[in-house]
């Protein structure tokens, strides 16, 4: 027994396998680049919404958790330049080819880290950090939110502003039942080296941790050639809006807008998302 009358020694298993398990939906999601730009490739109003922003107030602009650049390239192409941070070499592999296929003039405006927004220090400042895309649920404990934001002190420029978006927790999505398989549409899954790829069925199960407000997502891909079927996990922090204002406030920063669409428009009880632009208090205990 430890001095609380705890039990001391290794940490018990289930324990253990609760860190694998988030660490396999911060990453699995995001190893198969091919498939996440299909996917998303008609999500087009988050990417006007950040380029448009970073062309108004002018670059260079720190992305966090880039991704394979579906907001970084478009960036780049708009005369913006951009420096990007992420966790998956997947992904910043995938990155790096789409970059060699644009104009020498728009891949020199890219400059690339493989790095843990928790952690990375580029050593320069920068007017605009993004996050965008719900890359600020992969968050988990307050202490991941306490790092991610010392990174983006460390590199925000006075008066620059942190803009980033996250789904809204909706209270019936949560309630899933995790037994419940939620089909979707068959599709084609992309091949390996823009292979032809090979017709799946799809479903979703949904297990929502209520106490560490985690979102486990199970993404199952069932071949119809009746191959083996795999399984993708993804893992998403909620965070009810007050209290993503609390964690702003209480890290030393304001919320200066929120949207709730990417048309601008401001959040209501319909909305999806939350877009937060905040702002680095000059004293950061400051009320
Ligand atoms: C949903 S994707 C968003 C990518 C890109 N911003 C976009 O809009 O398409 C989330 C990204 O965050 C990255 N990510 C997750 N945790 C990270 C961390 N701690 N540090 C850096 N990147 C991280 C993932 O590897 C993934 O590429």
């Amino acid at each position: 027994m430890g001095r609380d009358g705890v039990a001391s020694g290794p940490k018990p298993r289930a324990a253990r396998r609760v860190d694998a398990e988030l660490l396999a939906g911060t990453t699995a999601h995001y190893d198969d680049p091919a498939y996440y730009t299909k996917t998303y490739r008609r999500r087009l109003d988050d990417v006007r919404y950040y380029v448009d922003l970073a062309e108004s107030r002018g670059g260079p602009v720190l992305e966090l958790g880039c991704g394979n650049g579906r907001i970084a390239v478009p960036l780049a192409r708009g005369g913006v330049e951009v420096a990007g941070v992420d966790l998956s070499a997947p992904m910043l592999a995938d990155l790096r080819a789409r970059l060699a296929a644009e104009e020498p003039e728009v891949r020199a405006r890219v400059t690339l880290r493989r790095g843990d927004m928790r952690a990375v220090r580029l050593g320069r400042r920068f007017p605009l950090v993004f996050c965008p895309f719900n890359a600020f649920l992969h968050l988990y404990e307050r202490r991941d939110v306490e790092r991610f934001l010392a990174t983006v002190r460390a590199h925000l420029a006075p008066r620059g502003e942190l803009v980033f978006d996250v789904s809204i927790p909706e209270p019936t999505e949560l309630a899933r039942k995790p037994e419940r398989a939620y089909s979707a549409p068959s599709f084609v899954y992309p091949g390996a080296d823009g292979g032809p790829g090979e017709r799946v069925r799809y479903t979703e199960r949904f297990d929502y941790d209520k106490l560490r407000q985690v979102l486990f997502v199970a993404m199952e891909f069932i071949p119809e050639s009746g191959a083996e079927a795999w399984m993708t996990p993804l893992a998403h922090r909620q965070f009810h809006p007050a209290e993503l204002e609390a964690l702003l406030h209480y890290n030393g920063f304001e919320v200066t807008r929120r949207a709730g669409d990417f048309d601008g428009s401001a959040p209501t009880n319909e909305s999806a998302s939350l877009i937060v632009h905040a702002r680095a208090r000059k004293s950061p205990r400051g009320r």
